[in-house]
């Protein structure tokens, strides 16, 4: 009788779990059918970046920005390898010599674990989300008990699986004057952070645009509508002229896309269909850029 009971709760917990999967991926569709809304503006800017003046014209249609991620045009990395789950160029990453920060943990430290390994970084990984203190993880690796955003201060977290985290963010600006290293180069930036890549980066172009020549590589989860459009509620249109406008500062400022992928776990999720042309575009993507 007891083992019945066991049984019965074990199955109406799995059958609620695979409910609750099925609407989300139903309510996701849904939002994918839905007509893309006009742009947000047609009116170009010019951004004045330390001395470089970059022009940035208005997303118009969204071929533009996919035909951009989906075929990467930087082909002059010889080393590039797949470091945990990222790609990572390793041409002018100098062994014992080089400096990485990792935004975006989540408890795995494959990536932050296998730079050490490979190249003898030194490594800060940051992360606010895990309920873990500031910590050394071997002697190589710094961890950080803070998150990256646009300003310097508290912020609460919410995204899939969690909810109402209270953090501590600061700016790109702030950590490197924390870390005392105004002097060094960041070999390789890596953002994995859940819709936030957006505001640091605007942070940076709008205010500390210097940083971008300290910065040798960015590897960078781009969310475009799982959590950027879920939190801001902000429209498609309006999120991917965002984002455009992300990509133009980047190209501008020396950056170009090397390696992109559909992220496995949303990618196939969080889509919309494009009643323009008929394809159904994704969210979420895995990218390096790297200069040359
Ligand atoms: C940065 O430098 C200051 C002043 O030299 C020092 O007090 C501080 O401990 C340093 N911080 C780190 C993280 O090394
Ligand atoms: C590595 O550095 C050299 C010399 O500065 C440069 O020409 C090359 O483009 C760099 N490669 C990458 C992938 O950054």
């Amino acid at each position: 009788m007891r083992l019945n009971a066991v049984y019965r709760i074990i199955t109406y917990s799995m059958l609620s779990f695979g409910v609750l999967i099925l609407c989300l991926v139903y309510i996701f569709k849904m939002e994918g059918i839905t007509q893309l809304e006009n742009f947000p503006s047609t009116i170009s800017e010019s951004l004045d970046m330390d001395g470089t003046t970059c022009y940035l014209e208005p997303l118009r249609n969204t071929d533009k920005y996919y035909n951009f991620i989906l075929f990467p045009t930087a082909a002059w990395c010889i080393d590039e390898a797949t470091v945990g789950n990222y790609q990572v160029c390793m041409d002018n990453i100098t062994k014992s010599n080089c400096l990485v920060y990792s935004f975006g943990i989540a408890n795995h430290f494959d990536f932050d674990d296998s730079i050490v390994q490979l190249k003898d970084c030194q490594v800060h990984s940051f992360d606010p989300t895990m309920g873990v203190d500031d910590h050394k993880r071997g002697t190589n690796i710094q961890f950080h008990n803070l998150g990256i955003s646009n300003y310097k201060g508290s912020k609460t977290m919410s995204y899939i699986g969690k909810k109402n985290i209270n953090t501590q963010v600061d700016t790109l600006y702030g950590i490197i004057q924390m870390l005392n290293h105004t002097d060094d180069n960041i070999d390789v930036l890596k953002l994995d952070i859940e819709g936030s890549e957006l505001d640091v980066i605007l942070d940076v172009a709008y205010n500390y645009p210097k940083l971008f020549k300290k910065v040798k590589q960015l590897i960078m989860e781009i969310h475009t509508l799982e959590e950027y459009y879920w939190h801001t509620g902000n429209s498609v249109s309006t999120t991917l002229a965002d984002y455009w406008k992300m990509i133009q500062i980047l190209e501008c400022q020396g950056f170009h896309i090397m390696y992109s992928v559909k992220i496995r776990e949303w990618g196939n999720i969080f889509t919309f269909k494009d009643k323009t042309n008929g394809k159904t575009r994704s969210c979420c993507y895995e990218t390096s850029w790297i200069k040359k």
